[in-house]
């Protein structure tokens, strides 16, 4: 019986994007233009319709490659790479947000997305409603008729505080409104924010998917429909990830699992389960002692157990 592959051998093995001459490391597609044979051609590539390359900020075969790996450890229908985590997260925001919508966003997440929804967005005609907590009933409370967007940081930076990802998918459903999740903290090794409901995951690719301190990078994994409004939103605002970047991401996944796993062991190792001593912050996973139960069980449910 044939088995289906697993995480790491389609981290290493996934996507369709495939060298002509059978390299084993991709090529790195270091250019900005493609040559077209007519102008019809470049016409009909500018217009998206049917396959080929017309420019590296319309697109480009390294960096699709690891958008089409992020798509399936992430389980979404597409993704977008980007510069950098806040390229992906104002984005996909952007992409998201009409004049006139509201947003609920717990103030315990990552500063520079903190400041988005605080003085970026205003200036678009969207309010914002920042949350104490981050648990259902603060969002809950939070939520008007006009809200468009339910924002989850989860583990979030630098509290590592755990949010119940599938309670506010559900309730974003119901009110008809979007959920992006940063996924930077857990990886797509321990959590998969789109199996539990979510429209949009978000990464800082800076962080665990690149592993190694020499790429700042972003992508958005999801729902085809809104990255193809987020690919409109990325191809004006610009933060295009370079070829040469999305090589090293593409390099970076083959050993993620393998890092992340370790991270956890280390981390389990290391705390027992617990916070370390008079930290304010809380360790997510199935030991957890939790500052927030619900949302820790929550956590529990869907983490890897980290010494698996
Ligand atoms: C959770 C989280 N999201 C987003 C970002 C922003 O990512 P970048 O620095 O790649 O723009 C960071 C950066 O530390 C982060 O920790």
């Amino acid at each position: 019986m044939s088995k289906s592959p697993g995480f790491q051998t389609r981290a290493i093995h996934g996507g369709t994007v495939r060298d002509p001459l059978k390299s084993v490391s991709p090529p790195i597609y270091q250019t900005t233009t493609f040559q077209f044979d007519s102008m019809a051609e470049g016409a009909r590539l500018g217009a998206d319709e049917g396959s080929g390359w017309y420019y590296t900020r319309w697109g480009n075969p390294t960096t699709r490659l690891f958008e089409e790996l992020m798509a399936d450890l992430e389980g979404g229908e597409d993704a977008l790479a980007t510069a950098s985590g806040m390229g992906a997260i104002s984005t996909a925001a952007l992409a998201v947000l009409e004049p006139g919508a509201h947003v609920v966003c717990p103030r315990a997440v990552y500063q520079a997305t903190f400041t988005l929804f605080r003085e970026v967005t205003p200036k678009h005609g969207v309010e914002v409603t920042f949350i104490d907590a981050v648990d259902p009933d603060a969002y809950e409370r939070a939520v008007r008729p006009n809200t468009k967007l339910l924002y989850i940081e989860t583990p979030n930076n630098p509290l590592m505080q755990v949010t119940d990802i599938e309670a506010i998918a559900a309730m974003a459903r119901r009110i008809g409104a979007v959920t992006i999740a940063d996924n930077t903290f857990a990886s797509p090794f321990n959590q998969t924010p789109i199996a539990q409901g979510v429209d949009l995951v978000v990464h800082s690719a800076t962080k665990y998917l690149g592993g190694h301190h020499d790429v700042t990078a972003g992508v958005i994994v999801g729902r085809r429909d809104l990255i193809k409004r987020a690919t409109r939103m990325l191809r004006t605002l610009g933060p295009v990830l370079d070829p040469f970047g999305a090589w090293l991401l593409v390099r970076g996944l083959r050993t993620l699992g393998l890092r992340v796993e370790r991270h956890n062991h280390n981390a389990a190792g290391r705390f027992s389960g617990r916070p370390p001593a008079g930290g304010e912050g809380s360790l997510p996973g199935p030991a957890v002692t939790s500052r927030s139960r619900r949302c820790h069980q929550a956590g529990a449910r869907i983490w890897r157990d980290p010494l698996v």
